[in-house]
């Protein structure tokens, strides 16, 4: 455990980039086409990190099963992981609006125990808004969401937790039927009160004729640059995923390398004895340490 200060309370320096981010901060992000940058954070550290350099948007997805639990998609994840995670993110985020994802199989059965889960997100992790995946199929989820005062984020296009029925990550809506049934998915999202659209692998084309229809705002990924914002998975753009990156990620910093050669010099320097020095101990005060130093001569250590 490091013997940092926590998180002091100091007020901040007022300026526009730490208001508090809400929805309607958002909507007005679309109407005076402001970008709008989200990012996934799955714990402290990385999310008062993310809040701190101004993202507007911190999710926990789900992606957190593949990056920080090492599975092979996102569809082992349980609302109890969620719900660990999304309580240590909240405790970094201040400034961002901040949502959590619904994990596969938390709102799948029906609709109640969907909206008894979303509630959870709300009332024991702080969440102020949920992501669902899928289309039509979730109308009623959302318009039952949005009547118990919980914000919805949809999902649609390339949806992780279809993984099965896709056949793969596949991107989505690349015919002229697959864009129209995008399109009417999101119109249909946004009718049920869906309060922001995450567009994840469509082209570029349909992404940016769904937010022109559309009043809320659109968050893409893998989706062009035509949404009103983007997201990343923050370990996509960081390099910590051991994995070739994909067509729509940015590399902004190799986190990967700078770990490894950081915990390598480390090693070596335990190994050599150059870690700790004299200047990194804790040291008695003199006439303690003399005194010690006697009991020593006085009681030598037995062969
Ligand atoms: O789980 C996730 O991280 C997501 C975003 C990438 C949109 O769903």
């Amino acid at each position: 455990m490091s013997m940092t200060e926590p998180r002091g309370m100091e007020p901040a320096a007022p300026s526009t980039s730490s208001l508090k981010v809400t929805l309607p901060t958002l909507q007005e992000k679309k109407r005076n086409h402001a970008p709008i940058s989200a990012l996934t954070a799955y714990d402290y550290t990385m999310a008062r990190l993310v809040d701190e350099a101004s993202v507007d948007l911190v999710l926990v997805g789900d992606s957190l099963g593949m990056v920080m639990l090492g599975h092979e998609s996102t569809l082992a994840v349980t609302m109890e992981e969620m719900l660990l995670f999304t309580r240590a993110v909240r405790r970094g985020v201040r400034r961002a609006l901040l949502a959590a994802d619904m994990p596969y199989a938390s709102y799948h059965v029906d609709i109640a125990e969907g909206v008894r889960n979303a509630l959870r997100f709300v009332k024991e992790a702080g969440a102020e808004a949920v992501k669902v995946e899928g289309g039509s199929n979730r109308v009623e989820l959302v318009h039952r969401l949005t009547d118990a005062e919980i914000p919805v984020i949809g999902h649609i296009g390339l949806t992780p937790q279809s993984l099965h029925r896709m056949g793969g990550y596949r991107v989505q809506g690349k015919s002229l039927p697959a864009a129209e049934l995008l399109l009417g998915e999101a119109l249909a999202l946004e009718d049920a009160g869906a309060a922001l659209l995450v567009l994840e692998g469509v082209p570029r084309e349909v992404a940016a004729r769904i937010t022109a229809e559309l009043a809320i705002p659109t968050i893409g990924i893998g989706a062009g640059p035509d949404c009103d914002g983007q997201i990343l998975v923050l370990h996509d753009l960081l390099n910590l995923t051991f994995a070739p990156a994909a067509k729509f990620v940015r590399r902004y910093a190799d986190a990967a390398d700078a770990i490894r050669n950081a915990v390598e010099d480390y090693r070596k320097d335990v190994e050599t004895r150059s870690f700790p020095s004299d200047a990194e101990s804790y040291h008695l005060p003199a006439e303690t340490r003399d005194r010690l130093a006697k009991m020593a001569e006085r009681q030598p250590r037995k062969a």
